[in-house]
């Protein structure tokens, strides 16, 4: 079964600093950066505790505004705690967020809008501090799309004065999870599914149970390791309806599915055309996290695919480790070349991000002999069960621990490796 999405789960987490009150989760997942944002709420006086896969916030004693430069760099999505503090206390303190280096990440759309709405901002060093007598509501526009942007834009909004009025912004269904648990939470918002989304501040909120939707890059990652090895293979709880432009990806390069229910069954038995342009983009775009999937998945096709990323500008980075398993790859700016099929061998490898070290997975179950994937504790920020799932699947995945810090509370272990047999 598919798990509960990353990019949904995150920033639903900060907006219930929103409410004086009590949420609860279910099917949140139980993955690195989720402990790492639960961490951080706690330091806030946030209570939490778990049942199962369901998560309990009570926010009643929250106090101060204030997050370490130490927790903030953990992870990107610690960059929405501005929003909902914002919304919340009219004032954040905090370092800058940190997360996976695919590019140089700034957080200008983020301040431009916090600013439009009156907040004034300060950053020293490390320290961005930004207060606000009143939040207006405004209009604004923004000048290129972004997902954290517009989830913090409508984080701030909530406390606000009057409708904000959002344009030209992120339509990913995390956003439209977030707009759903806020909804959910007493909050009028209105979104004309086409980049629009008018917020009203100052609703009066009560207590909300939510249930966490699939996520569809995980999804997606089974999806494309069962192609990798021209495997059959059945995900429950799949978010097909998120899914198309993969979709129509695996059915060029020869893969078949049926999708019955919230199930999907793919046949990858005919994959084997390679790709011969896909480009990233904005969703309902192909996404960019599945890109470094796809690249390994182009390894094992015929002939000649390329890809062009045009979201991040630094998100090429599995290729080296992928070179030094025998693909044929060559990055020319924004373009990968992949040449297939290659003959890949298992050997020692460095997962770079999350999503990259996920495409070593893939690569490693089509490779000769075993894998080792080094800092494997970067797939264990965005995946829970991958090395089960892929076991399950009749891969062989088996985790060699240098040492876990059992005292360590981000649930992220120490530097971690990975043995997998193709
Ligand atoms: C979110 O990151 C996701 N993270 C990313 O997933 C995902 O790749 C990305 O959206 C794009 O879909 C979470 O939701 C926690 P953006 P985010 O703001 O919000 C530029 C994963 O693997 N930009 O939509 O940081 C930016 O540099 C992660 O799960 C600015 O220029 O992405 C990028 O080129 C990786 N200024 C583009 O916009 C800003 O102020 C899109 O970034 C903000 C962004």
């Amino acid at each position: 079964m598919v798990q509960g999405s990353k990019n949904a789960a995150l920033p639903i987490m900060a907006a219930a600093l929103l409410h004086n009150g009590c949420t609860i989760l279910h099917g949140c997942p139980k993955i690195a950066d989720v402990f790492v944002m639960e961490q951080i709420l706690q330091k806030l006086g946030v209570t939490t505790h778990w049942e199962g896969h369901s998560l309990f916030l009570d926010c009643h004693q929250v106090c101060g505004c204030s997050i370490s430069s130490s927790e903030t760099e953990k992870m990107r999505a610690s960059v929405l705690l501005a929003g909902s503090l914002l919304g919340r206390e009219k004032c954040v303190c905090m370092g800058y967020p940190g997360g996976c280096v695919i590019g140089r990440r700034p957080i200008d759309l983020h301040l431009e809008v916090f600013a439009r709405m009156g907040a004034d901002i300060q950053e020293d060093g490390d320290c961005l501090r930004v207060t606000a007598d009143r939040l207006q509501g405004i209009r604004h526009r923004f000048p290129k799309v972004s997902v954290g942007a517009t989830e913090n834009a409508v984080l701030a909004a909530v406390g606000g004065e009057g409708w904000t009025i959002l344009e030209n912004t992120a339509r990913e269904p995390e956003v439209t999870a977030l707009c759903s648990f806020l909804k959910k939470m007493g909050v009028r918002i209105e979104d004309n599914g086409r980049g629009t989304l008018c917020i009203l501040g100052g609703c009066i909120l009560s207590d909300v149970e939510y249930v966490i939707p699939p996520d569809r890059i995980v999804a997606g990652t089974l999806l494309l390791a069962g192609a990798a090895v021209r495997g059959k293979i059945t995900l429950f709880k799949a978010p097909v309806q998120q899914l198309d432009s993969l979709l129509t990806l695996y059915q060029k390069m020869g893969g078949q599915y049926l999708v019955s229910g919230g199930t999907l069954e793919t046949d990858s038995r005919g994959v084997r055309n390679a790709l011969p342009l896909t480009e990233t983009g904005v969703y309902p775009g192909f996404p960019t996290d599945m890109q470094p999937l796809l690249m390994a998945v182009c390894c094992t096709l015929q002939g000649e695919s390329r890809i062009r990323e045009k979201v991040f500008e630094n998100r090429f980075r599995v290729a080296k480790p992928l070179k030094e398993m025998g693909a044929k790859i060559r990055i020319r700016g924004a373009y990968a070349k992949i040449q297939g099929p290659a003959v890949l061998k298992g050997c020692p490898v460095e997962a770079m991000d999350l999503r990259a070290g996920a495409a070593l997975v893939i690569a490693a179950l089509c490779a000769a002999g075993e894998t080792i994937i080094e800092s494997c504790e970067y797939i264990e920020r965005g995946y829970e069960t991958l090395y089960q799932d892929i076991n399950l699947l009749g891969g062989r995945i088996r985790k060699e621990n240098d040492s876990i810090d059992e005292t360590e509370t981000t649930g992220i272990p120490a530097k971690n490796k990975k043995e997998i047999t193709g």
